[in-house]
């Protein structure tokens, strides 16, 4: 078994990044700018923006993060956005979610200018990624594809299996290992048998958020397995929704949580903001 290390991975992509910027600004006086809108005070979402905001201040990408309390109106966060949309020093705009439950956040998402659109949520950018078009694709499962092709795995032809089909990980997910021709399934909380789709992958890809969802017996010997779940549970430990300790007897390959690719999210966050701020060259 051969762990796939995110956090390594993670660092050298920073250490390019950092140096893709510095020439930026060097022959173009371009310092790529990062907005994050952040309403409540969900503390995964705090965590979350802060190793975002501290990953942008590594790699020299100017941040700003626009604080909300829940009570915010819709109106409000729609002007954040619009007003950001038309900032010529900002390139990437993201919005944390979960937003509380009186917003509408299908139109806080479709008021983000596409071409600054680093999560890559916009349906736009969802729909030409589908078609396997130059886009923005979400961070996560972005980082996924990164993590894989770092170690040689290519996944065409590859059985694969996706667990969770959230907009934000599982579809995209799916998209991405289609548009590399793996063949793809796709499961999710009304999938009659688990077992029977994950059992017979190459690679299992999973994000769905339940700790000790996929246990040792569901998984194909030599499997490639990756986890995207992040647990806090009681006792403190972090771990993913993968049963670690086992199912890494089994694997060829396994992502380790923490260190797999929660990482690998920010590291492709960097990347898709400096990919939008390439944009002001040619414009
Ligand atoms: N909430 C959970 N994951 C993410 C993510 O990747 N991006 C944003 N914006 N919000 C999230």
């Amino acid at each position: 078994m051969k762990l796939l290390d995110g956090k390594k991975l993670s660092e050298k992509i920073k250490e390019e990044v950092k140096k893709d910027i510095e020439k930026l600004q060097k022959e173009h006086g371009i310092t790529p700018g990062l907005a994050v809108v952040l309403v409540g005070d969900d503390p995964a979402s705090h965590t979350y923006v802060k190793m975002k905001e501290r990953a942008c201040k590594e790699v020299g990408i100017y941040s700003i993060v626009h604080q909300m309390p829940s009570s915010i109106s819709q109106k409000e966060i729609e002007e954040t956005i619009l007003m950001m949309n038309k900032n010529p020093n900002i390139d990437g705009i993201l919005v944390q979610l979960p937003l509380p439950k009186h917003i509408d956040t299908t139109k806080i998402l479709e008021l983000i200018a596409p071409s600054k659109d680093v999560d890559g949520f916009h349906p736009y950018n969802f729909g030409r990624l589908l078609q396997g078009l130059e886009t923005f694709a979400p961070c996560t499962p972005l980082g996924v594809m990164e993590l894989l092709k770092e170690y040689e795995i290519d996944v065409k032809g590859l059985d694969a299996c996706v667990v969770g089909a959230s907009n934000i990980v599982g579809k995209p997910m799916a998209a991405l290992l289609l548009n590399s021709f793996a063949t793809v399934d796709i499961c999710h909380i009304y999938t009659k048998d688990l077992k029977s789709h994950t059992k017979k992958a190459d690679l299992l890809v999973v994000g769905v958020g339940k700790p000790g969802l996929i246990t040792e017996d569901m998984v194909k010997d030599g499997a490639i397995v990756v986890d995207i779940g992040i647990n806090r549970l009681e006792n403190g430990k972090l771990v993913g929704d993968v049963d670690f300790e086992n199912v890494s007897k089994k694997a060829s390959y396994i992502t380790p949580v923490p260190g797999g690719v929660g990482p690998m999210t920010i590291a492709m966050l960097l990347k898709n903001t400096l990919k939008a701020a390439y944009k002001r060259i040619d414009s």
